[in-house]
């Protein structure tokens, strides 16, 4: 379905099912190996810190999409679930049931939104392309009917244009722009990737109070330098930190909104506070230690961890001309979708 620039212009199909060497006209020989076609093979530098985290993050044994297909209420608790992405899961599905949709979800991660796309029933003319820098790709369940033949992965630093000559009607990006190095580099790469008329959408961490921000970055500098092992081990400790504030009883109550602290006036819960306006020390019951430390681990370690100010964010998308026709935020993340109308592509 989909054909594979190669550095002299020439094209290649992505062929299903024939794992081995896919081209060796690529800067370095491409292979397909267990479906997943590896567009980077050595030449990852600019992203490798974040691959082995995120080598960890989505490993067979942490196995994160089994956690949230047996337990799919998390999702209430997760930006991932909120925002505009159930309504545009949800349209997308709609269009492909009986039109040619294909979908670029940039960043896959551990195939979240694949899934949702691919539930069954499975849209007649959904085509999908799932592209990230992690090792694991190869290990995403695919749903029934979910065949090589229309939902590809390729391993691909996606702050690069994507070398395939089709063009998407939804380039989906769902909480990893922050994740790398230059997000405006990477969402111009991404429109290149939209399709005349087609839609793109992103949500990113949104910028949190001054002792936040302050004590995340100031943590931020210790722990990325940490290998994921001992980074995840140390997660824990933020878990268990949140876990016993919330049960500490008792509450904090603020009398009058502090803007220099960005704290606003009224009662609340001590990890509740602390949270939002201190350090980030996640604790839910349903998650449990393991989940919880997954979610404190992604928070602290990955390299570039970028905010937004939700003007930041539009600016962004205002700078590349893109038409913004949906945005929307939660404390913790905006959420922005645009269409590629006469947008500019320099
Ligand atoms: C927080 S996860 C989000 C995963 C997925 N989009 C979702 O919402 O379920 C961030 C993902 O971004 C990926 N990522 C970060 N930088 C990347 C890059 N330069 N190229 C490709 N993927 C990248 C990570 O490997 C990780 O899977």
């Amino acid at each position: 379905m989909f054909k594979i620039i190669l550095p002299d212009q020439s094209t290649v199909p992505l062929l299903p099912d024939q794992d081995g060497e896919v081209s060796g006209d690529f800067s370095h020989p491409v292979f397909q190996q267990n479906g997943v076609v590896d567009l980077l093979g050595q030449d990852d530098a600019s992203a490798e810190l974040t691959a082995r985290h995120y080598d960890l993050q989505w490993n067979r044994e942490i196995d994160f999409l089994s956690f949230l297909k047996g337990n799919p209420e998390v999702l209430r608790y997760m930006p991932s679930g909120q925002l505009g992405w159930p309504e545009l899961i949800g349209r997308i599905r709609a269009q492909a049931k009986d039109r040619r949709t294909l979908v670029y979800d940039a960043a896959c991660g551990y195939g979240g939104l694949f899934t949702q796309l691919f539930a069954a029933p499975i849209p007649q003319g959904l085509g999908y392309l799932g592209a990230d820098i992690h090792a694991n790709l190869a290990d995403i369940e695919r749903p029934d009917g979910a065949s090589h033949a229309r939902a590809h992965f390729v391993r691909w630093d996606i702050s690069r244009p994507l070398p395939i000559v089709e063009k998407f009607d939804y380039v989906i990006c769902r909480n990893a722009l922050m994740h790398t190095a230059d997000p405006k580099v990477t969402l111009r790469s991404l429109m290149e990737s939209v399709a005349p008329g087609g839609t793109i959408a992103v949500s990113v961490y949104a910028r949190k109070a001054l002792l936040r921000e302050m004590l995340d970055d100031a943590l931020r500098e210790r722990i990325t330098k940490m290998s994921s092992k001992d980074a995840f081990s140390l997660a824990h400790q933020f878990s268990c930190l949140g876990r016993d504030l919330q049960q500490s009883i008792g509450s904090i109550m603020i009398k009058e909104d502090l803007p220099f602290f960005g704290m606003r006036a009224g009662q609340y819960g001590i990890q509740e506070f602390i949270y939002q306006y201190m350090l980030k020390c996640w604790y839910n019951q349903i998650f449990g230690e393991k989940y919880s430390d997954i979610v404190n681990f992604d928070w602290y370690h990955p390299p570039y961890a970028h905010r937004f100010a939700k003007n930041e964010i539009l600016d962004l998308f205002q700078e590349l001309g893109l038409h913004v026709v949906r945005e929307e935020s939660i404390p913790a993340q905006h959420y922005v979708e645009a269409s590629r109308v006469g947008c500019q592509t320099e």
